[in-house]
Parts: C-alpha cells; structure tokens; sequence
C-alpha cells in the first residue's frame, strides 16, 4: 500500500513545504484553537529512538498530545528488535497498532526498510544522513525571524552551512535546492557534504533556480549571507573522534570575527545541541544575532505541521 512518508526531505514537493511553513505559523498563533478541536484524537504515534534526543522526542511526543492524539514513546531494547527480530517485520506489526511511526535511526537505510515495509507513514527523526525535521522547521524560523511575507521568499534568502557536512548539511542542501536558495556549505578538506547529497542538490536546483555550492574558506562562504548555520563537529556515534575533530575544525567556529564578515543583520542558527565554545562561541549563542532558542521552539509547531498532514483523515 502506498504511505505518506517523510524519509528524506526530498519526498516533500515545493508546495507541500510551503503549506507545512503556513500551517506551523498557525498552529503556534491559534495553539488554543488546536488543543480543543484535537484534529488526531484515537492516533497513536509510535516514537522509536535509537539514539539520544531531546527535541524531536519531547516535541513530536508533546506535540502529539496537544492535537489530542497519544504518543507512545519505545526504546528499541524493550523491543524484539533487541533479540533479532528484523525491521520489515517489526515495521508490519506495528503497522497494524498505530497509526504512524517516527524513527531517530542509527542507519539511514533501516528507516527507508521500516518506510518500505509498513503501510503507515513513517517519519523520519535523524539518521546518519539526514534530518529533515530538523530542517523543515528551520525554514519556517528563517521565514517568521526575517519577516518574509511570503514562504516564497525563501528564494531570496542565502545560507552559509558551516562545519561538518553531515546529515544537517544534506537536508539542507536539498532544501535550498527544492526551494530555490542559495546555500553554501564550508567544511574541511574529508569532512564535506556527501557527493550523492552535492549531485542532487545541482539537480533539484537547475529546476528551482537554487544555487548550491562548496567553499573551504569559511570567511569567504559567509560573505553576504542571511544565515549562518553551524552544527556539532562530532555528531552522534562519531564521539571518540572529538578530539582529534576538535584540531581539525578549529578555522571553522562560528565567533564574532567570523560574523564579521557576514551582513551586519545575519542570523546564526543551529540546530542543538551544541558543544559550547566548540563550534559556536557562547558570545555568539547568547548574542543578539541569535536565533536559536526561537529556532528550537519552533520544532514542536513544526511537528504538528508534519503529523497533520500525514495524519489527518
Ligand atoms: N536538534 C535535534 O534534533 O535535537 P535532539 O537531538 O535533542 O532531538
Ligand atoms: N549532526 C547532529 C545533529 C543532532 C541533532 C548529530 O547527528 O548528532
């Protein structure tokens, strides 16, 4: 049977990104409106986390209760899955319980096998390439803190992705591909986007008129930007290579001489948690170019967005 899934950003058209972005601005301003006519009463949300989290777990979790539906929050090693039993198989099962699943996965693969397998929507909460949560709700961030009139005006809008190209530089390579953005991302020599993830950034934006592109130099990537994007440069399950991460990076921190050479009114974003004093400096975190906390809040209004649309009857 063919499901509503959100794997990889790319699964969402232009239009339905625009509509999600409109949809999360009302659910945060009519928050009340929502919590009493409860659109997901009698759904279940099954929440699988591989790995740590805080944001996506508490928002989609609180964001699920909110629209009056019911999370149901599994730790893998309480599941069969911890004794073999295989992901299509556990994916089927609990196709027949709830009624979506939101996975945060070790491998990218094994949320696309769970996608395959089961006849509900499948969301998917971070994998080693991917986050696109964590990136269709930055959009609508840029959107309410630049005062954009319009979601369209993503078009106009220039990202600087600085650090380590991981599964946060991918989405948002297809992102500003799909909407037509400019980003550019500035990584170290070895620790650049993946070229599969570059590839079809190009592609997607020969339609959408987007510009994506690799600059070493981070000063020179920042240049005439609106956003500066930073993220951990350890992620999850490469954290024995902090260390020697840490020598590697160091041209790369997001500080106020790096900002300096950005435009005066440039926001910082990231998507947390963060290594402070690492890959951003506390002066920046806590400073007025930063739009972080905002950023974080709007995860949960995002959530909301996403499970309404795969959701609602
Ligand atoms: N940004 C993000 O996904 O945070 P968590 O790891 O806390 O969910
Ligand atoms: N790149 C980070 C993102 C955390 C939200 C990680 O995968 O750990």
């Amino acid at each position: 049977m063919e499901t509503n899934d959100l794997v990889s950003l790319s699964d969402f058209s232009k239009e339905q990104i625009f509509a999600l972005i409109r949809e999360t601005k009302k659910i945060k301003t009519e928050k009340d409106i929502y919590a009493k006519s409860k659109p997901l009463a009698g759904k279940t949300l099954a929440l699988i986390f591989q790995k740590p989290s805080t944001r996506t777990l508490v928002s989609f979790a609180a964001g699920m209760a909110q629209l009056g539906g019911s999370p149901l929050i599994l730790n893998p090693q309480d599941l069969q899955l911890k004794r073999g039993e295989t992901l299509t198989d556990t994916a089927k099962i609990l196709s027949r319980y709830v009624d979506a699943i939101m996975i945060r996965a070790n491998k990218h693969e094994d949320v696309q096998e769970i996608a395959r397998n089961s006849t509900i929507p499948v969301i998917n909460g971070l994998t080693d390439k991917e986050h696109p949560c964590q990136v269709l709700s930055d959009l609508f961030t840029i959107v309410e803190q630049k005062k954009l009139s319009t979601p369209e005006d993503l078009k106009g809008i220039k990202i600087s992705y600085v650090g380590d190209g991981n599964n946060m530089a991918h989405s948002w390579i297809l992102a500003a591909a799909l909407l037509g953005m400019e980003i550019v991302v500035s990584s170290p020599k070895n620790y650049t986007a993946e070229k599969e993830f570059v590839q079809k950034g190009i592609e997607l934006a020969k339609i959408s008129g987007g510009k994506i592109s690799l600059e070493s130099d981070p000063m020179a990537a920042v240049s005439n930007t609106d956003i500066i994007y930073t993220d951990v440069w350890a992620s999850m399950g490469k954290d024995e290579e902090r260390d020697h991460r840490k020598q590697i990076f160091t041209q790369y921190q997001v500080n106020m001489a790096l900002l300096a050479f950005a435009k005066p009114d440039v926001s910082v974003m990231h998507c947390l948690p963060a290594h402070r004093g690492e890959e951003i400096t506390e002066e920046v975190m806590d400073g007025p170019r930063s739009i972080i906390f905002e950023q974080a809040e709007n995860r949960l209004h995002m959530q909301q967005a996403i499970l309404l649309h795969l959701l609602r009857a």
